[in-house]
């Protein structure tokens, strides 16, 4: 079943029914100021941390399952009655509801007893506040007298504290209320600078700043006491639960609308000019007054969302593609790419399955985030490449995660993940493909952010790459470490006590577990550091790193195959995983899908037979899991793959983020049919119609679905903020349609099914447009191009050395 359908001249997902299967969500924001915001008006918001400054309260697992929220209500005079235009949290019948989930903006609205009613909500490009943009239309033939009321619960800042530490919170909430908006104030007579604030274009009529007076005792926010008595009570909020409300009284003729606008905002001030007057407690609100008077007006709103509507225009015009399969080209042209920009900026750290408190940026994570996002905003993708390599480590190790606030390696979580080092090289070079911009490797960066401990960035990719050097086991192989890009295969860990993290515990040296994984990711990243020295000049080193891939590659050989597929690693006690020996976990998506993506065993046959495997043993309709059999009980020596029962997560589930690995290596072989079948097994979209089974949302990839083995097989969890976003992007865009960035130009190199005539594609690429048509006059891959009519040997298209900014390039595929 569906529950509602794409609007893609709008780039929206419209909601038709409000009791989705899970909430389905949207980001506001995409620079400094964030919100999530659900299906039902459900989120909150934050300022650059989710967790260190989180303006607004969520409850995470609650009943129903999205709490919490930018909640606005509408009372009838006559009938006293009232309800939510968005449906929560009052959760009335409604006519006609419809929530638009579009790029930065989300609307909902709904019809109730002739009253029309929709709310706008999105952040404008360079503020730090959200504008709610209510418009209410009475479609009776009679007047009607209404009230409309906004509300939302201030977090006390550190969303951690905000849920545990009530002894002192209690105490702490302070509130300013001045020309009708409220002011959320608390710890800002301390330590703090900043403030939020929620302003009201109709103030006047009412507010509540203290929830206990607006809900009322034993209530909750569907059955608000002020609202239902239609009068909001002027409370002043000294402790317990600070809140923002505004009343807003409406009296509409029969046809009449109207518009009124709340603003939402975070605020920081100089220290030294925190308060008005100096050596008072009051809010110096000088530089914040005309930013919020600017915004309450109506058609101040208008033009903030008109600039966003252009930014995501230009954003996503960067490559636009038309395929004949309507799947392809809303994620590619719309929906993944969003996704992207949503990934680059959150990394794991807030979604409905993150709670914004746990994880800072990865460092794996957001190196690999640049793949699908480099094209887009490649300024911030520099910024974000010289952030990660400064928390590098000396050893070229790296800390797991760091902190968007404070920009330093978070200790938490520790490091120790020998995969990590290499994700900076393929980083950097997705950017330098991307861009050109040789400049980035001399960018002097720290170390460990110890302040002389610069060196240029390039000297952080040759300690990526000698920190595998410097820990190769047994068999030459590299250590596993902590864990590789499988979190959950933790060999060194061997925990036995309940509640220990596998993300931290380690009992074992770590000099015998080895990764299979790791090898493929060496002699891919090797090669890339490689063709980058080259570039460089440094003929002598690229040949140093192509000897060390080499070395590897026989490694692999010897030690890394199991006559049919590659091994995954070996445990401590040196023995095999994702073998045929196994008793469970005999064959693993990771190393197959990554060395075939990296090209190994393509000459030998190698990535041919695995692939094969992976096709006979992994995959499923749904997608293809993590491996076979599934653990069917918990090993010690494994860690927490095989806590997980069978069929979820690292355990057998359908990881959508190394799918495409696979659907990459079929391409490597020229199997353009199978690549895009693997793709469209897991693209969101294709998958709309299962939205009983599917669960999440049909406009985003999640970063699982259950697994063959698991009651549940097919249904997916933890939308929006995964690896999937950016790897199917490169997946589809650079291998299955062949647009592929290169250091030399724009390689244009498409395997796609039989059955296409081709497609056409515009790519905007180092300042010039590609104006891209393939058509199909063969069955095969081997493509003729041309450039602006002349053809070309190969199929790399320079840059233009004439000036030219458009290009119509054609090819021909046989
Ligand atoms: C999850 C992994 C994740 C890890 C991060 C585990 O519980 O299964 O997917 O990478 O936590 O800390
Ligand atoms: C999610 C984590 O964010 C990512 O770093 C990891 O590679 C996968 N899970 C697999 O464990």
């Amino acid at each position: 079943m569906k529950y509602g359908y794409f609007d893609d001249l709008n780039r929206e997902y419209v909601i038709t029914q409000p009791d989705t299967p899970l909430p389905w969500m949207n980001y506001l924001g995409c620079q400094a100021y964030f919100g999530i915001i659900s299906n039902t008006a459900g989120g909150y918001s934050f300022y650059r941390d989710a967790r260190l400054r989180r303006l607004t309260r969520y409850r995470y697992n609650n009943v129903p399952f999205d709490f919490g929220g930018r909640y606005i209500y509408l009372r009838d005079g006559q009938s006293k009655e009232f309800w939510s235009p968005s449906w929560q949290p009052t959760r009335h019948n409604l006519e006609d509801y419809t929530c638009r989930h579009g790029m930065g903006y989300t609307v909902i609205g709904s019809s109730y007893n002739g009253i029309e009613a929709h709310t706008r909500y999105f952040v404008p490009l360079d503020e730090n506040l959200e504008i709610w943009q209510l418009t209410v239309t009475n479609r009776r033939t009679t007047k009607a007298t209404l009230k409309a009321f906004a509300s939302i619960e201030f977090c006390l800042w550190d969303a951690q504290d905000d849920a545990t530490n009530f002894q002192r919170n209690f105490n702490t909430g302070q509130v300013e209320v001045e020309d009708g908006v409220i002011y959320h104030k608390t710890e800002y007579r301390e330590r703090r600078n900043h403030f939020a604030y929620f302003g009201c274009s109709q103030p006047g009529a009412g507010f509540d700043t203290q929830r206990e007076a607006f809900l009322g005792r034993y209530r909750g926010w569907d059955k608000p006491v002020a609202v239902e008595a239609g009068q909001l009570t002027n409370s002043i909020a000294y402790g317990w639960s600070p809140m923002g409300a505004h009343q807003v009284n409406l009296e509409l003729e029969p046809g009449e609308t109207r518009q009124v606008v709340f603003v939402l905002g975070y605020h920081e001030n100089p220290i030294a000019e925190k308060f008005d007057p100096p050596g008072s407690q009051t809010i110096n609100k000088k530089t914040v007054k005309p930013v919020i008077a600017k915004y309450l007006s109506a058609a101040a709103a208008d033009e903030a969302f008109e600039r966003l509507r252009q930014y995501w225009e230009s954003t996503l015009g960067v490559f636009q593609v038309n395929t004949p399969d309507i799947h392809t080209n809303r994620m590619v042209n719309i929906w993944n790419a969003y996704q992207c920009m949503a990934t680059f900026n959150m990394s794991r750290s807030a979604s409905f399955y993150e709670s914004g408190i746990g994880r800072g940026l990865g460092f794996r994570d957001s190196n690999q985030d640049l793949l699908g996002f480099v094209h887009m905003v490649p300024s911030r993708a520099r910024e974000r490449i010289l952030d990660l390599a400064a928390t590098q480590l000396p050893t070229g190790g790296a800390y797991h995660q760091y902190q968007p606030l404070t920009k330093r390696g978070n200790n938490d979580i520790g490091g120790g993940f020998n995969d990590d080092p290499h994700w900076l090289i393929l980083g950097v070079s997705a950017y330098l493909k991307e861009t050109g911009d040789w400049s980035i490797l001399d960018e002097p960066v720290e170390f460990d952010n110890e302040p002389g401990s610069q060196a240029p960035l390039y000297n952080h990719l040759q300690r990526s790459f000698s920190y595998t050097l410097d820990r190769l086991g047994p068999h030459g192989l590299p250590l596993i470490g902590r864990a590789d890009w499988n979190d959950c295969l933790n060999l060194n860990c061997f925990s036995d006590t309940p509640g220990q993290s596998f993300q931290t515990t380690t009992n074992k040296d770590g000099k015998v577990a080895e990764s299979v994984f790791i090898a493929g990711l060496f002699v891919h990243a090797g090669r890339e550091l490689a063709a980058i020295a080259r570039h460089r000049g440094l003929e002598a080193e690229a040949s140093g790193y192509i000897g060390e891939t080499e070395k590897m590659l026989a490694v692999i050989d010897e030690h890394g195959w199991d006559g049919d597929w590659f091994l995954r690693a070996y445990d401590d006690f040196g023995a095999k995983i994702g073998s045929k020996e196994c008793e469970e976990g005999k064959i693993f998506i990771e190393s197959n899908g990554f060395c075939a993506l990296a090209g190994i065993g393509l000459e030998d046959g190698k990535a041919a037979k695995a692939m094969e495997a992976v096709g006979t043993h992994l995959a499923t309709k749904h997608g293809i899991v993590v491996q076979q059999p599934a653990y069917s009980k918990y090993y010690l020596q494994l860690g927490e793959i095989s806590s997980y029962p069978p069929g979820y997560k690292e355990n057998a589930g359908i990881f959508c983020h190394v799918n495409p690995w696979v659907m990459i290596g079929e391409t490597r072989l020229g199997h353009g049919d199978l690549a895009h079948d693997y793709y469209s097994r897991i693209n969101p979209s294709a998958r709309e119609e299962i939205g009983d089974l599917h669960r999440c949302e049909p406009y985003v990839y999640a970063q699982m679905i259950a697994g063959k083995d698991a009651p549940t097989f097919g249904e997916a969890k933890n939308s929006w903020l995964t690896g999937t976003a950016a790897w199917n992007y490169y997946a589809i865009v650079q291998w299955i349609l062949g647009v592929r960035t290169s250091l030399d130009g724009l390689e244009i190199a498409p395997v796609i099914p039989k059955t296409w005539p081709g497609y056409t594609a515009t790519r905007t690429f180092r300042g010039v447009v590609y104006k891209i048509s393939i058509e199909r006059a063969g069955e095969g891959n081997a493509i003729a191009l041309t450039v602006d009519g002349v053809s070309i040997a190969g199929n790399v298209v320079a840059a233009p050395t004439d000036g030219r900014t458009e290009v119509v390039v054609k090819g021909i595929l046989t």
